[in-house]
């Protein structure tokens, strides 16, 4: 097996999911892995193409509307199709239903950045052809998506004919009755221009709602005896290419397609015209080289290798390469929950991102983890709009879900009321800050984000009689245990945000005076409000139960019935689709990682002994109904030294794709369960931690592994990392020494 490659050979079987793990992306655009000439109807297929942050919104309907609901949703839209290519050889079509494919492969090479599609194919008349098609997603000129298609007639001479579209009449894909899925108006986007101008077509479409406009263009190369025309029609344009097949001579055609959109550009039909005007002088060759490069810096910081292990290394790999391809790299983009290799969860952007996928980038490429936390700044002032709505009179409160900044989750239970997504960003910023000392990004952005978090915290918690500071009525991470009081997770996340926010502060203005006030006259903040943030972190109240020695997830948690798991069948798994919530509710069940998570982040908070003890009741009561999930309990059944289960529980997490673990793949990949992969390797088996801001190895190596090597990124030294059966080395590639603790043992590194 070749792990720096995913390849399969059964086109027959799984065509939606394999669209899926096939797609191609740049964070910028992604294209599912469709077949180009497309499959015969009875297939179902979800033909997509997205550009990260496009949405059309749609008002919500409610039977009940009450105060401060969302307006609107918003969903990523499936946008110009410009992967579709008909072939006829000698008058008869090129399809996988037809003829007889004497062989077919198909293969993602995440070094390359290109997926192939090869395929030997006998014609009803008895015409052999090999065809190979690449595509490529450009990581240098994001707008930029192509495909190579090589023909050989293998054993005859005659004429092929190729039909290569753009179209504009696409639809996003609706499924009701998962509300995973999505929701969206299926013909959101109108065509409302097509139009030809030299050897390129041009089609411009617009939302109805949102007023976003998604221009695509294309244009071909080919062998210079070839002749095209155009025709452009309502909704399509159709270029027909047409030349002589000679046995032997392999014919090259290239497709160029160039999409541009109104939230990054002014006028983007010139822009498109113009990029597409440039890319034209250059050949697929070209960017496949920059690509290659590209991904060669990528893999420097990020690869991780790992011996005796061949399918989890191949996942490994995959996971990190579709990270890369998920993550938009401009401040009007995240990550969404499905990346961009479908519509599952409407495209939407969750605090999946912060604790989950921001510590890959934090300590492989801290740049494009930079830019996850500037889109936060970005949509900063919405946040400080739905606080009001919500009624807090300070503060900003973040969306549980969006992709422009609005919040439009319609279901409050396990949506708004999940307002741990404010500590969660905090909790990610403090991490940064820590990890990468950029006071810079703190000056001109973080700063202001933490006060303003700070503060809706403080305005939601008070202080009981006894003193203690609670938060109630809120959501924690578990989706089946809804609007409780002091949920542990939700408590602690924030004691950490009100604990640390004032030693930043501080520290940041021993150099940085005039810049603090700046921000302090920008949004009126009183230092005095450091004073009541540091005393309700010291009051926290954190729930615990003193006689069983174990943190209830909540007030209520330990008081209610535990899940009757013996009698629950099999089928009836993800519970969600199968029981009413507050069935769920009325029962100590979770769908995910709840006070696990908050042990992980915050380990300091309580005692090893308390985590062992929380580790063996929660797992007991946990579906991992979430893909969330299994990530935290693999880190932390590490932590509490149950290796079997960290590593059954890593599997789990590492192929859920890959092996569609979940049934569900085809709707899209699981962004933040491969974040979690990540991290069950480097804060799991090589127990990596940042505590006050000093880094500690606890290592574990699975039994199976020979070794395990990652570089990672810590205060602007490169380290690179090796574990090997009861050893660890550290060696220091770039940077000054430091002193890091390895099993509890101080130790320089230089
Ligand atoms: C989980 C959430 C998560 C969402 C998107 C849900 O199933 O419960 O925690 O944010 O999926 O991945």
């Amino acid at each position: 097996m070749n792990s720096w490659i995913l390849k399969d050979s059964n086109y027959k079987e799984s065509y939606q999911l394999k669209e899926t793990l096939f797609s191609v992306a740049n964070g910028y655009l992604g294209v599912r892995g469709s077949f180009e000439e497309g499959l015969n109807k009875e297939i179902l297929t979800v033909r997509g193409t997205y550009i990260n942050g496009f949405y059309e919104k749609e008002e919500i309907i409610y039977g009940e509307k009450l105060h401060g609901f969302p307006n609107n949703s918003e969903s990523i839209l499936n946008v110009i199709d410009t992967q579709g290519i008909k072939i006829r050889i000698n008058e008869e079509e090129f399809s996988l239903d037809k003829g007889e494919v004497l062989s077919f492969e198909r293969e993602l090479n995440f070094k390359k950045g290109i997926a192939t599609r090869k395929v030997h194919w006998r014609s009803p008349k008895g015409n052999e052809i090999h065809i190979e098609f690449k595509r490529l997603i450009s990581f240098i000129q994001k707008e930029l998506f192509l495909i190579q298609m090589e023909v050989e007639a293998l054993n005859f001479d005659g004429v092929i004919e190729i039909v290569s579209k753009i179209d504009g009449d696409v639809s996003n894909i609706i499924v009701e009755e998962d509300p995973r899925v999505g929701s969206a108006n299926a013909k959101a986007l109108k065509v409302i221009n097509v139009k030809q101008e030299n050897n390129c077509s041009f089609i411009e479409a617009k939302t109805k709602n949102s007023n976003l406009i998604v221009v695509s263009g294309i244009a071909h190369k080919y062998p210079k005896e070839f002749i095209e025309s155009i025709l452009t029609e309502q909704k399509n344009s159709n270029h027909f290419i047409k030349g002589s097949l000679l046995q032997g001579k392999k014919n090259i055609f290239t497709k160029y397609a160039v999409y541009t959109d109104t939230i990054r550009y002014k006028n983007e039909i010139s822009k498109n015209v113009e990029i597409l005007n440039s890319v034209l002088t250059y050949d697929f060759n070209h960017f496949a080289f920059l690509q290659e490069e590209y991904l060669n810096d990528f893999w420097k910081s990020s690869n991780i290798e790992i011996n005796g292990d061949e399918k989890m290394q191949q996942a490994i790999r995959f996971n990190i390469f579709h990270l890369l391809q998920s993550t938009g790299k401009d401040q009007w983009s995240n990550i969404s929950a499905k990346g961009l290799s479908g519509e599952g969860y409407e495209g939407h952007y969750f605090w999946d991102t912060e604790i989950y996928i921001f510590p890959f980038f934090l300590f492989t490429n801290p740049n494009l983890a930079k830019n996850l936390l500037n889109y936060r700044y970005t949509i900063l002032d919405y946040a400080r709009k739905r606080a009001k709505q919500m009624g807090h009179t300070t503060g900003a409160l973040y969306p549980w879900r969006t992709i422009s900044g609005n919040e439009c989750s319609p279901f409050f239970p396990a949506g708004t009321a999940q307002y741990h997504i404010n500590v969660d960003i905090a909790y990610s910023i403090i991490q940064y800050f820590e990890v990468t000392e950029d006071i810079g990004f703190m000056i001109e952005k973080g700063m202001e984000m933490l006060a303003e978090m700070a503060r809706l915290m403080y305005h939601i918690g008070h202080f009981r009689n006894d003193g203690k500071f609670c938060i109630d009525a809120v959501t924690g991470p578990d989706e089946y245990t809804c609007i409780v009081n002091n949920n542990y997770y939700t408590n602690v996340l924030t004691k950490n945000l009100f604990d640390k926010i004032g030693a930043i502060w501080n520290s940041i203005k021993e150099t940085h005076k005039g810049e603090l006030e700046k921000i302090s006259n920008k949004i009126k903040f009183n230092e005095e409000e450091l004073i009541n943030f540091e005393k309700a972190g010291n009051k926290m109240y954190l729930p615990f139960d003193k006689e069983r020695k174990l943190h209830p997830q909540d007030d209520s948690f330990f008081n209610k019935k535990v899940w009757d798991f013996e009698n629950t069948p099999k089928e009836n798994y993800p519970l969600l689709l199968n029981y009413h919530p507050l069935t769920l509710y009325r029962h100590q069940v979770c769908k995910q990682a709840d006070t696990i998570l908050g042990h992980f982040l915050l380990e300091g908070e309580t005692e090893l002994e308390f985590i062992k003890n929380d580790y063996n009741y929660y797992e007991k009561i946990t579906t991992h109904d979430s893909s969330l999930s299994t990530c935290i309990f693999s880190i932390m059944a590490n932590r509490i030294g149950k290796y079997k289960e960290a590593y059954d529980y890593f599997m789990n997490t590492s192929r859920l794709d890959i092996d569609n673990l979940h049934h569900n793949t085809e709707n899209g990949i699981h962004t933040a369960c491969m974040g979690g992969s990540w991290m069950s390797i480097v804060f799991g088996f090589a127990g990596m931690r940042v505590i006050n801001g000093e880094l500690s190895f606890r290592p574990n190596l699975p039994k199976n592994w020979e070794s395990l090597n990652f570089r990672i990124n810590f205060k602007n030294r490169v380290l690179n990392c090796n574990l090997e059966t009861n050893t660890i080395e550290i060696k220091l590639i770039d940077g000054q020494p430091l002193k890091i603790c390895v099993n509890n043992n101080l130790i320089e590194v230089n």
